[in-house]
């Protein structure tokens, strides 16, 4: 059987761009029906330098997990070729000057589209320069050291997800810092130091990856702290702080909630991800007691308040399904919380941080301060929400001392 042309004419068009070195990169995506791998979601590929020389990376999202495998150009170019009608009808190849997009119907037969050059992502003649305009090197040691990537930058075996949820929350964190006017915009002529340096504290810190990419993305900007209940990770991250030259990077050991104030001092950016239950409100109630300018939490195993929930009875047959009580419980933990940040001067957004494809624990809350706290009609807001779902008392509330019975 002949190949379609459309299919060859893209495939011709990917084998320049792979010789001539301006391949950016390459989707494959909508799986064919009858693939081989029913799991196989999408494949990205994107050149690199590796030590035997250009190479390409595949990176192969399954539902569950990522594989990643690197080829020399001409092998890549046969497994892009089994791949493109076998597995995935779509496919979507980016050069600086174009786009070319191939949509394959399951009968082989396709339609082939070339862009020119705007809607491309912009040109990475080198993978130096590709890396400058990231936010987080994948090859930065401190992430190699962490176990997070290989010395070269490519994700170790199942920490792929955890790469990618590190550079979003790094360019969350630029954003909001930018939109809370504790940075200057990238590129604008203000972008000098800020007077004293920015004081930020990551509360229930880990293994470290957010604090190190906070410090990594603000350098001498910014004092960061990462408190964690778990000494032998303060001692890890210590010391990958100490090694890898972050002068202004220190991890102290203890609870959130026992935490001396002086031995934090004021804050202005108060960070709390995946803290697990309370821990989160604990954190809130810190950054709030320093007023602090820009608290970011991503909340887990909201528990507080399942027990309390009583279903109105409209929603009483849902509620009965334990899986729709605990999303109940979430939504109304982490609402509540907004509200209570909101009551407490601050403004204050909730999104989806990274895919739930990739991690379930998800919801960012962003709080900006802009006026003090004490809003009555939010106060009274916050209360009928909380009676409606029956809840009583909530952690942060208590720490705000804000009853929650009108
Ligand atoms: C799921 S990990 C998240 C780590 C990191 N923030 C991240 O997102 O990669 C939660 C961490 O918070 C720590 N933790 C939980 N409650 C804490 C508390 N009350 N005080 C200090 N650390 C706490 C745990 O020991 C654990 O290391």
């Amino acid at each position: 059987m002949t190949a379609p042309p459309a299919r060859e004419r893209f495939l011709s068009l990917l084998q320049s761009a792979i010789e001539d070195g301006t391949l950016v990169k390459l989707t494959l995506g909508k799986p064919a029906p009858g693939a081989a791998d029913a799991t196989l979601r999408n494949v990205f590929v994107r050149p690199v330098t590796l030590r035997g020389g250009p190479h390409l990376t595949f990176v192969f999202r399954h539902a569950t997990r990522d594989i990643t495998k690197n080829h020399p150009p001409a092998a890549a170019l046969e497994v892009i070729r089994d791949l493109l009608g076998r597995e995935f009808l779509d496919a979507h190849a980016f050069t600086p000057a174009q786009t070319a997009q191939l949509e394959l119907a399951p009968d082989g037969t396709g339609k082939l589209r070339v862009r020119l050059a705007s809607a491309a992502p912009a040109a990475a003649s080198t993978q130096h320069d590709r890396e400058k305009s990231r936010l987080v090197a994948p090859n930065s040691p401190w992430l190699s050291d962490l176990g997070v990537t290989t010395p070269s930058g490519l994700p170790r075996e199942g920490m792929a997800a955890k790469l990618r949820q590190i550079e979003k929350f790094t360019e969350i964190l630029q954003h909001l810092l930018v939109e809370a006017d504790l940075v200057p915009a990238p590129g604008t002529a203000s972008a000098a130091s800020p007077a004293a340096p920015l004081r930020v504290a990551d509360m229930g810190s880990g293994k470290g990856y957010l604090t190190f990419a906070a410090a990594a993305l603000l350098g001498d900007h910014a004092t960061v702290t990462g408190i964690e209940s778990r000494p032998e990770l303060v001692e890890l991250c210590n010391r990958v702080a100490t090694t890898r030259g972050f002068r202004r990077l220190t991890f102290l050991p203890g609870e959130i909630n026992h935490l001396a104030p002086e031995a934090l001092g004021d804050i202005d950016v108060l960070l709390a991800l995946h803290a697990c239950d309370t821990a989160t409100d604990d954190a809130l109630a810190r950054g709030v007691a320093s007023r602090a300018r820009l608290l970011i939490v991503s909340p887990c195993c909201q528990k507080e308040v399942s027990p309390q929930l009583r279903a109105p009875a409209v929603l009483a047959d849902a509620l009965k399904h334990g899986i729709f009580h605990e999303r109940q419980a979430e939504f109304v933990t982490d609402a509540l919380r907004a509200q209570l940040l909101e009551w407490a001067g601050y403004r204050t957004k909730v999104f989806e941080f990274v895919s739930t494809e990739h991690t379930a624990k998800n919801t960012m809350i962003a709080a900006i301060r802009t006026q003090s706290t004490g809003q009555s009609a939010a106060l009274e807001r916050l209360r009928a929400f909380a009676a409606f779902y029956g809840v009583r008392s909530q952690r942060l509330a208590s720490h705000l001392g804000v009853s929650l019975e009108p």
